[in-house]
């Protein structure tokens, strides 16, 4: 028998002023308090009040444990599960792009399976589903709250921890672009860019089925037709809420298809400099899928055609090059930095390309590298070649 395991939130709401629905889901779960995980950002500049408004409105308690950083740590998870017990909670509301939400994802998980992060890196292995998350979701996007994953760096041993986890997907994920005019030009390109790294990845993924072909090639005809906007004009509500739609399909096609040699690249770039995320993926997306071309031509010409190209008369190479050479123009446009003006040094290449062919995307890219070929990417990234 051959079948495919779907996994997504059990909840998801999508649209202008969508948070206003949080209250009635809570009464759905009978929960009495929330701890809210965020980070000092997102308190400073208002997007957390949002959220609380409504809460206060309908007089529903919560803490707020607001010192998620970046790469959230063991640490920083134990001191927000502390809070958590300390305030007598029983469920969590992740508000933020992906690291608050992984931080509501480990706290969910330690509630109700005990123990410690640690005891979660790696797959489902934790025994019970986690207290019921909240994902609100303020970048387009990480897909954070779609996904079963969080990422926690154990800081003693200095490595990152993937727990991929089912009883970790939200109870209820909340994508409302008026959570999201507040991001500036390059966090809204950089986020933009990961979400089409995503559905580009996951349409040509080895684990791709029906399913996340169809939500993956949509998501990214409208990335192609409304990132610009957004970048341009944060309060282009169209645009934003089309870029919601398309992370959270990009996010759904991914969690179920997985990722590629992208992500896997990108994670280095990461864990070596701090590089951000989605400028990472931005800057090498072209680059690898110049590699995989040949591999799967007649895909990236789907993808062309998704970016509204008529591809009836070209061959699967000719369109493979126009889907390419789109996300080239795109990234420029959106003034994506090339990877020179990163902090990339040429000297770390090999020792990247070889953590990179251990990372978890790199089995479902569609044409395996060697060691050599990956550290080819990384200098022609570098050196904008584009051959
Ligand atoms: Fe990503």
């Amino acid at each position: 028998m051959s079948f495919k395991e779907l996994y997504q939130p059990v909840h998801t709401i999508i649209g202008e002023g969508c948070i206003n629905e949080i209250p009635r889901h809570i009464d759905n779960i009978g929960a009495k308090k929330a701890l809210i995980c965020t980070d000092q950002g997102l308190m400073k500049i208002g997007t957390v009040k949002m959220v609380t408004d409504v809460l206060d409105s309908v007089g529903k308690p919560y803490a707020i444990f607001a010192d998620v950083l970046p790469n959230p740590t063991v640490s920083i998870c134990n001191q927000a599960k502390a809070l958590y017990d300390s305030e007598g909670c029983d469920y969590v509301i992740g508000i933020g792009g992906g690291s608050p939400i992984d931080v509501a994802k480990a706290v969910g998980i330690l509630a109700t399976n005990g123990g410690t992060v640690e005891d979660y890196n790696g797959l489902e292995l934790s025994t019970h589903k986690s207290a019921p998350i909240i994902a609100v979701n303020t970048t387009a996007g990480t897909g954070s709250e779609v996904t079963r994953a969080f990422v926690v760096t154990d800081e003693k041993r200095k490595s990152k921890m993937l727990c991929v986890d089912s009883n970790s997907l939200a109870y209820l994920a909340i994508n409302d672009p008026t959570m999201m005019v507040g991001m500036p030009p390059a966090l809204t390109a950089a986020t933009g860019m990961d979400a089409l790294t995503h559905s580009i990845e996951a349409y040509v993924a080895n684990s791709r089925c029906p399913f996340t072909d169809g939500i993956a090639l949509e998501s990214i005809r409208l990335i192609g037709k409304y990132l610009q906007r957004a970048v341009e004009n944060g309060n282009d509500m169209e645009a934003r809420t089309n870029m919601c739609w398309a992370q959270y399909m990009g996010g759904l096609a991914f969690s179920n298809a997985g990722l590629g040699m992208v992500h896997a690249m990108a994670h280095q770039l990461g864990g070596f400099y701090g590089t951000p995320h989605g400028v990472a993926n931005a800057i090498l997306l072209s680059y690898v899928m110049r590699f995989n071309m040949k591999s799967c031509p007649e895909r990236y010409r789907d993808v062309a055609q998704a970016f509204g190209f008529n591809t009836g008369d070209m061959t699967p190479e000719q369109g493979a090059l126009a889907a390419v050479r789109y996300v080239e123009e795109l990234a420029a446009a959106i003034k994506i930095p090339p990877l020179k003006e990163t902090e990339f040094d040429p000297k770390d290449a090999v020792v990247l390309a070889e953590n990179a062919m251990g990372d978890t995307g790199m089995p479902e890219n569609p044409r395996q590298p060697t060691i050599p070929e990956v550290v080819e990417v990384f200098m022609k990234a570098y050196l904008e070649r584009r051959d």
